[in-house]
């Protein structure tokens, strides 16, 4: 973890942004800065590319799995698979029903003076 940066400007994260910081999306959800590992659990896509809905969840840039940012669980499983988008329903199901047990690592994200750090 020694070459990994633990931080970044706080100013590179306005509210609703999410940024990569080493291997961690890290984020401003509505004013409380959180960090998850940057890979979804469906297919690896990075979730540092992904967006905050209205409901305060980190959406995959690629099949839109939701995660509750602050525990990492997966709460809405994908919207297909490899290339294709589109309703799934039974696989959506069982990729959730993983997705709850396999949760993102979950990391704290603070701000200390000008930074967002992550501890
Ligand atoms: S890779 Fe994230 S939902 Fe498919």
């Amino acid at each position: 973890m020694a070459d990994e940066p633990d931080r970044i400007p706080a100013a590179e994260l306005p509210p609703g942004t999410v940024r990569r910081v080493g291997d961690w999306a890290v984020g401003d959800r509505g004013g409380a800065y959180f960090a998850v590992s940057r890979r979804c659990r469906h297919q690896l896509a990075d979730l540092s590319e992904g967006e905050l809905d209205a409901e305060g969840c980190l959406v995959c840039p690629w099949h839109q799995s939701r995660y509750d940012v602050r525990t990492g669980e997966m709460v809405s499983g994908p919207k297909g698979f490899l290339g294709y988008h589109g309703p799934t329903p039974g696989y959506t199901q069982f990729v959730r029903s993983y997705g709850k047990y396999l949760k993102l690592r979950v990391r704290r994200a603070l701000r200390r003076g000008d930074d967002v750090v992550l501890e």
